[in-house]
């Protein structure tokens, strides 16, 4: 830890602590998102999606919920990007970013990336599901398959999100 301030070029004290309100804002917000994203896609998985397909659910209601959650993923995709770069810029020009932090990182933005890809053309594919054959719950859960990839990414995202921080703590205790 002593390095690392050490290391940082020397600002006032109050621009030193809203930058770290900032970061700790966007941490903090990053975390949400990531959260809202993969626990819903696990809600998803696990007890909605079983509910639609054995008819126990109206198709008014998988209809209300399947366009509510893309629209959750979607304002959870725009945190994440903006609150991504920040951290990156953030952690990039670190004395603690070193090869192995880099390389885990890229590896990070790249399967964030395929999350992206992945919900941005679904989500085109679960209105048409939902406009054009409004009756066929089948039709629905059929469009939420990709569900099952963005929670494997998103559960790996996670992990490499928890090495990355390994890797500091690890570069600060030296
Ligand atoms: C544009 C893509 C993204 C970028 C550039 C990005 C960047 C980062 C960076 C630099 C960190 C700090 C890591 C550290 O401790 O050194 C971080 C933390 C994290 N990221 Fe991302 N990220 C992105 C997308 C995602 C996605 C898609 C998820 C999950 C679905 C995610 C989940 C997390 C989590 C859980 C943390 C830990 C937050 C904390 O410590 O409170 N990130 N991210």
């Amino acid at each position: 830890m002593s390095r690392c301030i050490a290391e940082r070029p020397v600002l006032p004290y109050h621009a030193r602590a809203m930058t770290d309100a900032a970061l700790l804002a966007a941490r903090w917000a990053h975390a949400i998102a990531a959260v809202a994203w993969v626990g819903g896609g696990i809600f998803y998985l696990f007890v909605l999606r079983p509910a639609v397909t054995n008819g126990a659910l109206s198709s008014d209601s998988a209809r209300a919920a399947t366009e509510r959650f893309g629209g959750l993923v979607k304002l959870a995709m725009w945190t994440l990007v903006v609150t991504g770069a920040v951290l990156f810029f953030s952690r990039i020009s670190e004395p603690t970013a070193t090869a192995r932090y880099a390389a885990v990182l890229a590896l990070k933005v790249a399967l964030s990336a395929w999350m992206f890809f992945i919900a941005i053309r679904r989500r085109r594919r679960i209105a048409e599901a939902v406009a054009v054959r409004p009756g066929r719950i089948r039709a629905i859960a059929a469009a939420l398959g990709h569900v099952n990839v963005v929670v494997i990414l998103g559960i790996v995202v996670f992990l490499l999100s928890d090495v990355l921080r390994y890797i500091v703590e690890q570069e600060l205790a030296g």
